[in-house]
């Protein structure tokens, strides 16, 4: 199965009704996307594909056929960080970070169709990343730094 990863192709053996999730973190060893519910229902496991959200739990490898997927991984990095992941410092939208990952992609994703989204968007958009900490206002105001 070929695809594009973080702008990287890629060619693997995989059985195509493993999931997406399951061959990045224990066949390609990208462990920033987590394993929450496994029902597609926390968002902890959010990737980009092609240019939209999607929950790597749920996705089949067969629709990963051909499309590009991008994970945290290939967002930015520790010294070139996305704008997000610098608002998300400044702002401390974390606590446990487990959801974190999750956020940052759905985010990404919303601002790669919509530079500068209403707040009533950004919400809309992060409503099926759930936080049990409870940082989702500091999420939004993140959200908007970046795009300020
Ligand atoms: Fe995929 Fe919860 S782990 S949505």
């Amino acid at each position: 199965m070929q695809f594009t990863l973080n702008g990287q192709a890629t060619s693997l053996e995989v059985d195509p009704d493993r999931t997406l999730l399951d061959v990045l973190r224990n066949t390609l060893g990208l462990k920033a996307s987590r394993l929450g519910c496994g029902l597609g229902q926390c968002g902890a496991c959010t990737v980009i594909l092609g240019d939209h959200a999607v929950t790597s739990c749920d996705t089949p490898m067969w629709s990963v056929a051909g499309k590009s997927v991008t994970t945290l991984e290939g967002l930015g990095t520790r010294d070139a960080p996305h704008p997000l992941q610098a608002a998300f410092i400044e702002e401390q939208a974390l606590q446990c970070g487990y959801c974190t990952s999750g956020m940052l992609m759905r985010a990404a994703a919303l601002l790669q169709r919509d530079p500068q989204p209403a707040e009533s968007d950004i919400k809309a958009a992060l409503e099926g990343n759930l936080c049990r900490c409870g940082v989702q206002n500091r999420v939004v105001r993140a959200v908007q730094k970046a795009c300020a």
